[in-house]
């Protein structure tokens, strides 16, 4: 296997931190470039994080002295030195659109967290396990940029990364409605205890756009690709609600569901027991063994006990019993900055290497 050299884009936010402990060690992918605001251009990395890294493990001695870069004013000059770049910025909608399409039309594929993109019709927004196939939208994508190489993928909200997961192959049901609830930590905010003490002993009821993105983002996961775009699926109809809790990672979800056509509860069992997607089949890096796994005990999956599962890329699942207005209610747990945020888009990265999106002209 070839190495890919690899910019991070807003590698002293939370999800860059994660990118940075996870590609430090990565078989195909090698840290090239870092870059963020012009606030942290210039200076050597562990000195533009002092008193906000976040991560458990130390910064890596290869990353600590690595100079900073200038992620707008130097962006063509970036992109000519990697051979993709991860994305994860805090800016206007309008302008993480216009950043990501110039590195995309500097010949510079784009794997991107932000949601600036999701609903472009020819970007696809790809969870490895669940619609790997939306990757063919990439040459229509390339013909509209004008590029050979150049092209944008995202991954979708990490509030729905283990919700949907669940239900996407119980789509062999009809899944029909659906009522969520998320209980969602506070690194899904870029923010840790010390930087964020209202939170201590706290819920707070309204996460600025999350439950839009919960509701519609899904349909594009289950839409499918007409002629140069990805049309929305029409079902199934999702409301949600999301909470802000008290949590350092992971993000939990309370469902309910119901069908066209009701399975048992073995049937429901046995299809998660059974899913396996093409991360699974390639065995790519980083994908799960178990992607769906889930727990008899009534007590689990727990946040702090089974976040970390498959070294986060897991998804756990629990509590399956009939419900009195839909057919079934569960729970579910992914964590958020890994399977909802880098380590998702490592992922899809690795798919896409194997699929030939980033191969260079012989
Ligand atoms: N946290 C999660 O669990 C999660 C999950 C899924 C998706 N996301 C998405 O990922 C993105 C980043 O989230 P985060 O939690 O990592 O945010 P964060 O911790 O606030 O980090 C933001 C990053 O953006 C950079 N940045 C800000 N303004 C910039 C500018 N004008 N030009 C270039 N870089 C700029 C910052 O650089 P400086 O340090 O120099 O300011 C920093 O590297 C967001 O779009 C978020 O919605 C987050």
């Amino acid at each position: 296997m070839n190495t890919f050299n690899v910019g991070i884009i807003g590698a002293t936010g939370m999800v860059g931190q994660r990118f940075i402990t996870l590609l430090a060690e990565h078989p195909w992918f090698r840290i090239k470039l870092l870059a963020a605001s012009g606030r942290s251009a210039g200076k050597p990395y562990r000195e533009a994080v002092a008193g906000r890294w976040a991560m458990k493990e130390p910064i890596p001695s290869s990353i600590a002295d690595m100079i900073v870069h200038d992620a707008v004013a130097e962006a063509e000059a970036i992109a000519a030195q990697v051979d993709f770049v991860f994305c994860a910025v805090d800016m206007k909608k309008d302008e993480i659109r216009a950043l990501e399409e110039r590195y995309a039309r500097a010949e510079c594929p784009v794997i991107s967290n932000n949601s600036a993109h999701r609903h472009t019709p020819d970007v696809p927004m790809i969870i490895p396990e669940l619609n790997s196939a939306h990757a063919d939208i990439i040459p229509a994508q390339r013909r509209r940029l004008g590029t050979k190489r150049g092209f944008i993928a995202v991954k979708s909200n990490c509030s729905l990364q283990s919700y949907v997961p669940a239900l996407y192959p119980l789509n062999r049901f009809g899944v029909k409605d659906v009522c969520v609830t998320t209980y969602q930590a506070i690194s899904g905010a870029g923010k840790t205890f010390e930087r964020w003490p209202e939170m201590i002993d706290n819920v707070i009821p309204y996460i600025g756009g999350e439950e839009e993105k919960s509701e519609q983002e899904p349909l594009k996961i289950w839409g499918r690709i007409r002629g140069d775009v990805i049309e929305d699926a029409t079902a199934p109809a999702i409301t949600a609600q999301c909470l802000r809790v008290p949590v350092s990672d992971g993000h939990m979800a309370a469902v309910f569901v119901r069908f066209e056509h009701k399975p048992s509860v073995e049937e429901i069992l046995q299809t998660w027991a059974a899913f396996r997607g093409e991360p699974q089949e390639l065995e790519l890096p980083s994908a799960p063994k178990q992607f769906l796994q889930y727990f008899e005990e009534n007590d689990r999956p727990q946040t702090r006990l089974d976040r970390d599962r498959e070294r986060g890329m897991g998804v756990s699942i629990g509590r399956l019993r009939p419900d009195s207005q839909y057919d079934y209610k569960f729970v579910c747990l992914s964590h958020n900055t890994l399977r909802g945020a880098a380590g998702g888009a490592v992922l899809m990265a690795e798919l896409l290497v194997k699929k030939g999106y980033f191969d260079r002209e012989a």
